[in-house]
């Protein structure tokens, strides 16, 4: 597996890979990963000749420094886990390299960002935005790999890669859950025994709203409502929003007409934990 730090080189081999004809596939990543990851990472490997991860632990994407130092880091593992699962290349520039001084282009998703993580989030999708541009600018995939857990995230991806024309396909996988429930996420490994009790509060309520939906429950407040209450029991537990959206403008619904997405945030302690369900799936 080769390690490739600097952007004028990835654009050379990625030149060089399209040039003989190869299908390049992208996981983008901020590292720390686990079997999400590794799910994204398979289907890549099976759709490209080549597979390529990005890891860059991306600054301008975290709205506050804390969130930034706190965020887990594990080079070694990563590499390890990410030659395991097939990776041919992985892409870790330095920051300076993607964002040297006097860097002053960024890309702005405007509607999508609007709401919930973009509401609590200050600048988050701008970062997001702007870094996932580069990365298909510098890796040049045909074929460019998300999960579902940040919904939000792969909208506006997709939105962003519409308007812009940018040549790559976005494929969004399914969330995966560890057999409780608890959708996995990077920053599950800072959660406590006790903590991680208390987050299965978040899956918890998102069965409670697909069972109510199934049930024939068509007032989306009552079910956002009963959800609050079933997080809310969690003394370890604070809401920052639970929705329910429709699933392409991400638009609050009061009524539940067709497919929706419930979506939501929640600190667990110190920990920001995001999930969402698309129902019916
Ligand atoms: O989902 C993530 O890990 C990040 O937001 C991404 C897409 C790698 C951009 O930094």
């Amino acid at each position: 597996m080769e390690i490739v730090e600097q952007p004028e080189l990835m654009q050379d081999l990625a030149d060089r890979l399209r040039r003989e004809g190869k299908q390049i596939g992208l996981v983008p990543t901020m590292g720390a990963l686990h079997d999400g990851h590794l799910s994204l990472m398979r289907r890549c490997r099976s759709e490209n000749d080549t597979s390529v991860m990005s890891l860059f632990v991306n600054p301008l994407q975290f709205n506050q420094k804390s969130d930034l130092a706190a965020y887990p880091r594990d080079l070694e593992g990563d590499l390890k886990k990410a030659e395991a699962a097939g990776v041919d290349l992985v892409f870790a520039p330095t920051e300076q390299a993607m964002y040297p001084e006097g860097f002053q282009t960024f890309v702005t998703v405007e509607e999508l960002t609007r709401r919930w993580e973009g509401e609590f989030r200050p600048g988050h999708f701008r970062g997001v935005a702007t870094v996932v541009a580069k990365l298909c600018t510098i890796v040049k995939p045909h074929r460019a790999y998300f999960g579902q857990k940040d919904y939000q995230q792969a909208l506006v991806v997709e939105r962003m890669v519409r308007d812009l024309y940018l040549d790559v396909e976005i494929v969004v996988m399914p969330i995966v859950r560890d057999p409780d429930g608890l959708a996995l996420s990077s920053r599950n490994v800072n959660l406590s025994i006790e903590e991680r009790k208390a987050a299965l509060s978040l899956h918890r309520s998102l069965a409670f709203a697909e069972e109510r939906v199934r049930a024939g429950e068509r007032d989306a407040k009552a079910i956002v409502e009963g959800m609050r209450r079933i997080i809310e029991r969690e003394p370890l537990a604070r809401v920052d929003y639970i929705a329910c959206c429709h699933p392409e403008t991400l638009e609050p619904l009061d009524r539940i007409g067709g497919r929706v997405l419930f979506t939501l945030a929640v600190w667990i302690g110190k920990t920001r934990l995001i999930d969402n369900a698309l129902i019916p799936r």
